[in-house]
């Protein structure tokens, strides 16, 4: 699903240069849950960014679903991203003019979905994470874990083959934390590869693989999915 080979990412101002990745090398493969954990700074949202698309590398390959990522024009990113990738990032990216019902339908309008199709999954999606009754109220109104909930409800109406979670459950409580994780699961049940960096150790234990990142690279030897993963 997602390959990258000695990926290296340089940040450059006038007075230095940040190399936020260094030759990472990083495999996995479709259905796979994989955590990601690595001290502050050490490159694990750069990583994801990349992986998702939303940043552009300054050496190295990644080939995602197949694709190489490195030939393509900002049109073919931004179709790939739509039509594959969802996001649980950090600071909830909700809009906050839209009422939940829009923010969720947000990514699914890029997609030109059916109205109907989208208010199913939009209902769908908001049920799931228990917020349905809410459906008419602005971010500003809810709390900050309903938001986060309400930003994990945008990502799974999509159904994404690839969900990329960077500190999904760092603005939680535990006992929240811990049904977002379960979600999250769930959603890797229906086939779903997730990508999900996190600082919580109770949650990196739950996924199938660890990844450690640690001064831009990929620090483990384990490359391979443990026995449970199908190829
Ligand atoms: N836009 C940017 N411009 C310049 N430097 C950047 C930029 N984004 C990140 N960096 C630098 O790249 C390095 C990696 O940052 P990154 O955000 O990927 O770390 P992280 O592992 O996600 O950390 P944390 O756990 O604190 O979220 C850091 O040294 C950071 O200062
Ligand atoms: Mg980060």
């Amino acid at each position: 699903m997602l390959h990258m080979q000695a990926l290296a990412k340089v940040y450059r101002t006038e007075l230095v240069e940040t190399h936020a990745l260094r030759a990472l090398d990083l495999h996995v493969r479709e259905g796979e849950f994989v955590a990601v954990t690595g001290p502050s700074g050490s490159g694990k949202t750069t990583f994801l960014n990349i992986a998702g698309l939303l940043e552009t590398f300054t050496g190295g390959d990644y080939h995602l679903d197949g694709v190489d990522v490195k030939g393509l024009n900002d049109d073919a990113r931004s179709r790939l991203r739509n039509e594959k990738i969802g996001f649980i990032f950090q600071g909830f990216n909700l809009i906050p003019d839209l009422d939940l019902f829009d923010n969720v339908d947000v990514p699914l309008r890029y997609r030109g979905m059916p109205a109907a199709e989208r208010k199913r999954r939009i209902e769908e999606a908001l049920t799931m994470v228990g917020l349905a009754s809410r459906m008419k109220h602005y971010p500003a109104e809810l709390s900050g874990g309903q938001q986060q909930r309400v930003a994990i409800a945008r990502a799974l109406a999509g159904s994404p083959r690839l969900l990329l979670a960077d500190e999904p459950t760092g603005n939680l409580d535990s006992q929240m934390a811990r049904s977002v994780m379960e979600l999250l699961e769930d959603i890797h049940r229906k086939g779903a590869t997730i990508v999900m960096v996190t600082h919580d150790p109770e949650l990196a234990a739950r996924a199938q693989r660890n990844v450690h990142i640690v001064d831009g690279m990929v620090t483990d030897l384990q490359q391979e999915p443990l026995a449970t993963a199908s190829a």
